[in-house]
């Protein structure tokens, strides 16, 4: 047997493969700066893009609105100053789009809070809307008007994030329901996972829609922030490790580059437990508890840019038996460890863990984000009585929480020189 002569026939063969190697190469530098001029930019892979946008923020800041002139701004903590007054809401029709047009609402899909989709449910729409009879006025200060099409716009380019359990969730999506006007999913994978196999919430600006992988407000869920068992700050495709209950402990630091501002909690899903300690004690939880903020807030100092916002927002409680409440409290009813609480006495003591935390670190780069007082008023505005009196309806105070939320990120913008 005799293998085929390859010099003799590949002189042309040759030849011709370098033609169609060279009209290949130039096709694809002739296609790839088509793109260029017609792209904003050039798409680039994600990690040159995070690059990117990090150094972006640290160059500059774009306003978000104008402050009001000669007015008494709040501050988180003096917004929570003040009473839920009775100023009920007026809808053109009895009927759920009515209460969306009324709160300016822009989400067509359903989600577990939304009280006043509950078709089925005798009641539940006249008290979803009776929950929004009621506003919040702070004694003594006034926020900067919320503006949707301004925070939209601004975060297109400056992206928000929420980071933690199910109530962060559900600021989340009270923020995509005000801001849903102009925000989109996401065409194509945007890696907000970083590769891990999990569920996010994410949504896009419509000027963004062209950018690959854009996103511009996303939810991570991570009910403690750490892994339980080390402490650690979870990569993608760690292992979720101990958790409490149920729950979910997803990684999120690998995401904290392409975002701005970010907002995180963990409280209400911390529970006495032998993992912290024999006698199971508030103690040992807590001695816990700190140490494993100790080591987010670590992380985040040596992490975040100089024009990156953390917001730590504080930890409202629920109500027992929240059905007994039908308005507003004007006193607030703090819980006393008594069974079907879930130790939401222990929240007001997270809320003081990263108080000293922050205040100790001296970084101005981390807010703690108050909304407790205000939230904690409303044992009327849970989400299943008598059986999820944690969570509240949406829309709700919530929202309340967000234009709080906008006003403090526009005094802040406002502040940076
Ligand atoms: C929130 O603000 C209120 C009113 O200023 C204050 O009394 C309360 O202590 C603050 N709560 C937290 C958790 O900081
Ligand atoms: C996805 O994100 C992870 C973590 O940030 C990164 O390591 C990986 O390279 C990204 N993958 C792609 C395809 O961009
Ligand atoms: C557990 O309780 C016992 C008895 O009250 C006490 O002596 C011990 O120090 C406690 N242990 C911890 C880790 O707190």
């Amino acid at each position: 047997m005799s293998l085929p002569d390859s010099t003799q026939s590949s002189l042309p063969q040759q030849f011709w493969s370098r033609i169609v190697y060279i009209v290949a190469i130039v096709t694809f530098i002739l296609l790839w700066m088509f793109t260029w001029s017609w792209q904003d930019g050039p798409i680039l892979p994600t990690h040159e893009r995070e690059t990117q946008s990090s150094d972006r923020y640290a160059a500059k800041l774009d306003p978000l609105v104008n402050l009001p002139k000669n007015k008494q701004l709040c501050t988180s903590d003096t917004y929570n100053n003040g009473q839920w007054v009775k100023q009920p809401i007026k809808l053109e029709k009895n009927n759920a789009a009515s209460i969306e047009k009324a709160v300016k609402y822009h989400c067509a899909w359903n989600f577990p809070h939304k009280c006043y989709r509950r078709p089925n449910e005798e009641g539940e729409f006249a008290r979803a809307r009776h929950i929004l009879d009621y506003q919040w006025k702070p004694k003594k200060c006034e926020l900067v008007p919320f503006d949707a099409n301004a925070f939209s716009a601004y975060i297109a380019d400056h992206p928000l994030l929420f980071v933690g359990d199910s109530i962060n969730q559900l600021e989340y999506e009270s923020m995509a329901c005000l801001l849903g006007e102009k925000l989109y999913n996401p065409p194509g994978d945007t890696n907000i996972t970083g590769g891990h196999n999990m569920w996010a919430s994410q949504l896009v600006h419509e000027s963004k829609l062209q950018v690959q992988g854009a996103v511009s407000l996303a939810y991570l869920r991570s009910d403690y922030l750490v892994r339980l068992d080390d402490f650690k700050l979870l990569d993608p495709n760690d292992d979720e490790g101990f958790v409490i209950g149920r729950g979910s402990n997803y990684p999120w630091k690998h995401a904290l580059s392409r975002f701005h501002h970010i907002v995180l909690n963990t409280g209400p899903h911390w529970h006495t437990d032998k993992k912290w300690g024999p006698n199971e004690s508030d103690e040992e939880m807590m001695v816990a508890y700190k140490k494993a903020m100790k080591i987010v807030v670590d992380y985040l100092i040596d992490n975040m840019t100089p024009l990156q916002r953390i917001w730590i927002r504080s930890t409202p409680y629920g109500h027992l038996k929240c059905s007994q409440y039908t308005e507003p409290s004007k006193v607030p009813h703090v819980p006393q460890r008594k069974p079907g609480e879930f130790q939401w006495d222990m929240h007001v003591k997270f809320d003081e863990v990263w108080k000293d935390l922050i205040e100790e670190t001296g970084d101005d780069r981390i807010k703690f984000f108050n909304v407790s007082s205000m939230a904690n008023l409303r044992g009327d505005a849970h989400s299943r009585p008598d059986s999820d009196c944690l969570h509240t309806c949406l829309p709700g105070p919530v929202d309340d929480w967000n234009k709080l939320l906008f006003s403090e990120i526009a005094r802040e913008i406002a502040r940076i020189p």
